[in-house]
């Protein structure tokens, strides 16, 4: 796009130069062509350009979102997106969680902030061109029956309206049940929300194949 708008400048500061002196002759007649064949490749060249970096993205529509602090959910995203070929983004805190910060029915910080219906834990870092993805498929931890409040951060971040959602979570014992409930009321009526599921720590990359299989997201 820089090179269109530098070749359009270019070629219109020449017409008007030109314009401004007498009939172009012969010799400014030959470069007022050279110019006009110079603009017309550029926009090709751009074009090209353009049209394989929007085939590029088509590509990679799936993206696969996560949440972990003690490592279950993590190799579950990875096969996830590894199935599907998805690119894959880990949520990170921006004030990560200690071992204290996890120890739940202590009043730690992360009971504190399960209990704080305004707890938006900040994230570091952002998803570049949210816009090229069509389905999020979002992984967590049930903390307190719920989904970490560092979840709520992420789907309160990005326009998310068209796509289409899909919440797995991990956990000790408990399963989705309103965690993903609350997450989709977050979100706008446009959102597709499929169903979620929940995987215990032992889950193979089969599983997630399964898994996958069934919520056929083509
Ligand atoms: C603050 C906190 C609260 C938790 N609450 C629950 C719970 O309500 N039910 C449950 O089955 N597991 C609970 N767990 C266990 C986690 O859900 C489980 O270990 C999860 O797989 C951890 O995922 P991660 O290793 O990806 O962080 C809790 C863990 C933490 C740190």
């Amino acid at each position: 796009m820089k090179n269109i708008i530098g070749a359009i400048i270019s070629f219109v500061m020449f017409v008007t130069m030109t314009a401004c002196g007498n009939v172009p002759n012969e010799e400014m007649q030959i470069e007022i062509s050279e110019a006009v064949n110079n603009l017309k490749k550029t926009v090709s060249e751009s074009d090209t350009e353009w049209s394989e970096n929007t085939e590029g993205n088509m590509n990679t529509k799936t993206l696969v979102v996560y949440f972990s602090c003690t490592g279950t959910t993590e190799p579950l995203a990875k096969y996830a997106a590894e199935i599907l070929g998805a690119d894959i983004y880990e949520i990170v805190p921006e004030k990560p969680y200690t071992e204290a910060d996890l120890a739940y029915y202590t009043d730690c910080r992360a009971d504190r902030e399960q209990n704080d219906p305004q707890a938006r834990p900040a994230i570091s870092g952002s998803v570049e061109n949210m816009d090229n993805y069509d389905t999020i498929i979002i992984g967590y931890p049930i903390w307190h029956g719920q989904a970490p409040k560092i979840i709520y951060t992420f789907l309160e971040s990005y326009d998310f309206s068209n796509k289409t959602i899909v919440p797995f979570c991990t956990s000790h014992s408990s399963s989705i049940g309103s965690s993903a409930d609350n997450l989709h009321l977050l979100c706008d009526d446009s959102v597709t929300w499929l169903e979620g599921k929940r995987f215990g720590g032992d889950t193979s990359k089969n599983e997630i194949q399964k898994w996958i299989d069934y919520i056929d997201l083509n």
